[in-house]
């Protein structure tokens, strides 16, 4: 068999929800990113009164806040255990959630705002899906209305070495936290999994991602009937530039 192959092998049957379980969903309600009150100043300046609508909204780290400026804010989210830390939080029974697959947009009416955060475009693993969800997504924007994505950069992947990275999350007298990510730059893409080595066992979270660079997602949009509006090397409007570990773009009619 050529080497080429046997290095690289798909993570077989992975399905996003697979990294979003009872676990994750537990632990990611606490989880705060440190980006949450500039993307909700964002967000809420594109939102001119609402409705907005969250792709993978997740445990309501951006739709909480955002909801709590006066904004109705509605989500999609494919992992009922995400959905369900949701409910739970303060305001969250206020927000109106479908779960299914956001490729596909399932819900009625049109959004002045539609986003997608935290790298979260990515989870779609095909190309086709990314281009529906782009379709999908302009067939719910209001003539005036905006879609914002916001994504890592693929830049960083250059500066891989043999396209992968260990990286030691966190090193304690009880357990060991690794970050484990492969690249394939052919199929664009991310294959990682959080390994938590403990007295009480291995706990692995897998991931796998389809990276987009953002001249597709400008070719996606045009696809879609949307052009490119603004785009920014993260929430606080830096400019766009290579360095830019993060990505937003604006995208509408
Ligand atoms: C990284 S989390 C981000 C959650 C939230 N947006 C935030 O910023 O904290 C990704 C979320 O997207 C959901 N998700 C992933 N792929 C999805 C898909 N194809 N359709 C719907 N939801 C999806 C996951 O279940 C998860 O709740």
């Amino acid at each position: 068999m050529r080497s080429d192959l046997l290095y690289w092998r798909a993570m077989r049957d992975y399905k996003p929800a697979m990294s979003f379980d009872e676990d994750v969903a537990e632990r990611d309600r606490d989880t705060v990113r440190g980006d949450e009150e500039a993307a909700v100043a964002f967000l809420l300046g594109h939102a001119s009164g609402g409705p907005a609508l969250e792709l993978g909204i997740g445990t309501g780290r951006i739709a909480l806040p955002l909801a709590g400026r006066g904004i109705r804010v509605d989500g999609i989210d494919i992992a009922p255990p995400m959905v369900s830390q949701l409910r739970a939080r303060p305001g969250g029974d206020g927000i109106a959630v479908t779960v299914g697959d956001f490729a596909d947009v399932p819900v009625d009416g049109a959004y002045r705002l539609i986003y997608v955060v935290f790298n979260t475009f990515f989870n779609v693993l095909t190309q086709d899906g990314q281009v529906r969800c782009f379709e999908n997504v302009a067939a719910h924007l209001t003539d005036d209305g905006s879609f914002v994505v916001e994504a890592y950069s693929p830049a960083f992947l250059f500066r891989l070495r043999d396209d992968q990275y260990v990286n030691a999350e966190a090193i304690e007298v009880d357990r060991v936290t690794l970050d484990v990510l492969r690249h394939d730059a052919a199929t664009q893409m991310i294959e990682e999994s959080h390994v938590r080595l403990a007295r009480d066992g291995v706990r692995l979270n897998p991931v796998v991602q389809r990276y987009a660079w953002p001249a597709e997602l400008d070719l996606m949009a045009r696809i879609a009937g949307l052009r490119l509006k603004e785009r920014w090397g993260g929430w606080e409007r830096r400019p766009f530039t290579a360095r830019s570990s993060n990505v937003v773009s604006v995208y509408g009619r």
